[in-house]
């Protein structure tokens, strides 16, 4: 009982996971990957974390391999041999073991590794919100793809520790992204605002639901449109979200603070919103 892998058909010991030393997700980053959350013995919005996996595939032309009725039941089959109840279970595909080569290999077998562990958040930050800071956006061209690919979100991620904060937002042409593992959006004057979808950010799951389950319920509307850092920092409120983050208030960007400092009741509304629709899909009591 406890964290649990899982390949070729079997679960491990993380301990015991073999990966070929020339498997291109190792090589080369060469795969992509989701990140669902378990609550209550059951994964919340799998379905769209696996379309958006096989977008990811797609994109990046790896056969795939699975059916989504396999992938459910693999999902299933590590929260009951992990006895996990509440934690998140990260997948997996690269294109596979080849001799090293960039190009893609004539006959190469994707490769599924999983991971369940449990939750490990402290939860009195979705209470008080957390700091960001600011960085350069130094990621490629095609972040709307799910790939393993994530050294400048790393590096973003690191940035942000080191100076005591727990995300960092992205800047790239004086416009903010989004975090490195989450989406960034701002309330100014009762109007949601955030980045658009292309291929600058992740369209996130999270980011889905609060756009078209939860704002919708409270009469909020969102435009999808790039604003600068400065904007940001004279927004009312700000919160980030993702699937390990859920809608975290934001309160200070760069050691300043949002609004007056404190998680604003926009914020509050779709974060109570998201915690009721978790309640439900998966039957909280
Ligand atoms: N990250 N943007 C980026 C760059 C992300 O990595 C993520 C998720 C999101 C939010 O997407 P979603 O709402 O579908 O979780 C946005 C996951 C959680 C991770 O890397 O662990």
């Amino acid at each position: 009982m406890g964290a649990l892998g899982y390949i070729d058909g079997r679960t491990v010991d993380l301990k015991e996971l073999v990966i070929a030393m020339e498997d291109r997700g190792y090589q080369f980053g060469d795969g992509v990957y989701e990140y669902t959350k378990v609550y209550n013995g059951k994964c919340f919005a799998l379905k769209p974390h696996i379309d958006r996996l096989y977008r990811s595939l797609r994109e990046l032309k790896i056969p795939a391999v699975f059916t989504f009725d396999e992938m459910a039941d693999i999902h299933e089959r590590l929260i009951a041999e992990s006895g996990i109840q509440n934690g998140g279970i990260y997948l997996q595909i690269t294109r596979g073991w080849a001799p090293r080569g960039h190009a893609f290999p004539d006959q190469v077998i994707p490769c599924l590794t999983m991971t369940i562990r449990p939750s490990n958040f402290k939860p009195e930050q979705w209470e008080t919100g957390v700091g960001v800071i600011s960085v350069q956006d130094e990621r490629w061209l095609r972040c709307d793809i799910k790939s393993l690919n994530l050294l400048g979100n790393v590096l973003g991620k690191q940035k942000a520790k080191e100076a005591g904060c727990y995300e960092a937002i992205q800047i790239r042409d004086d416009k903010v992204t989004e975090g490195t593992s989450s989406n960034f959006f701002i309330v100014k004057d009762g109007v949601l605002w955030t980045f658009p979808v292309g291929n600058l950010i992740l369209k996130g799951v999270t980011r889905t639901l609060v756009m078209e389950k939860i704002l919708p319920e409270h009469d909020l509307s969102v435009l999808e449109k790039a604003f600068a850092l400065d904007f940001a920092r004279k927004a009312d409120e700000a919160f980030l979200s993702g699937t390990t983050t859920e809608i975290m208030p934001v309160v200070t960007i760069d050691g300043r603070p949002v609004g007056d400092g404190k998680p604003g009741p926009i914020t509050r509304k779709i974060q109570q919103s998201y915690q009721d629709m978790i309640a439900q899909e998966c039957n909280l009591a």
